[in-house]
């Protein structure tokens, strides 16, 4: 499956994963490394913000509290806000684009 990704410079990568797999994970596995994802994915860093686009906000999941806390601590959080290692991949995510956030 294709995923969208505009890194903070702004440029649009399309990029390979697979369902079972985090955006988190899809990121990182194509090399962008401006996403730290210090925490490895178990949702305790929030090094993997991204802005979802708009347009896919509702085919997500809703969040943990623990997602929510942890985006509290952004100053970058915008509604649009998400951990990507708390976003696993399905189908039906399929062409979803995603904008890695500031670094805080
Ligand atoms: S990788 Fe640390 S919270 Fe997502």
């Amino acid at each position: 499956m294709q995923l969208t990704v505009v890194t903070r410079e702004g440029e649009r990568k399309e990029i390979e994963s697979q369902a079972g797999h985090s955006v988190m994970e899809a990121i990182r596995d194509a090399g962008i490394d401006e996403l730290l994802a210090l925490c490895g994915g178990c949702c305790s860093c929030a090094t993997c913000h991204v802005y979802v686009e708009p347009a896919d906000m509702g085919k997500l999941s809703t969040m943990s509290a623990d997602e929510n806390d942890l985006l509290d601590s952004s100053n970058h959080r915008t509604e649009f806000s998400r951990l990507s290692c708390q976003i696993p991949l399905t189908d039906d995510l399929e062409g979803l684009t995603v904008t890695i956030a500031p670094e805080d």
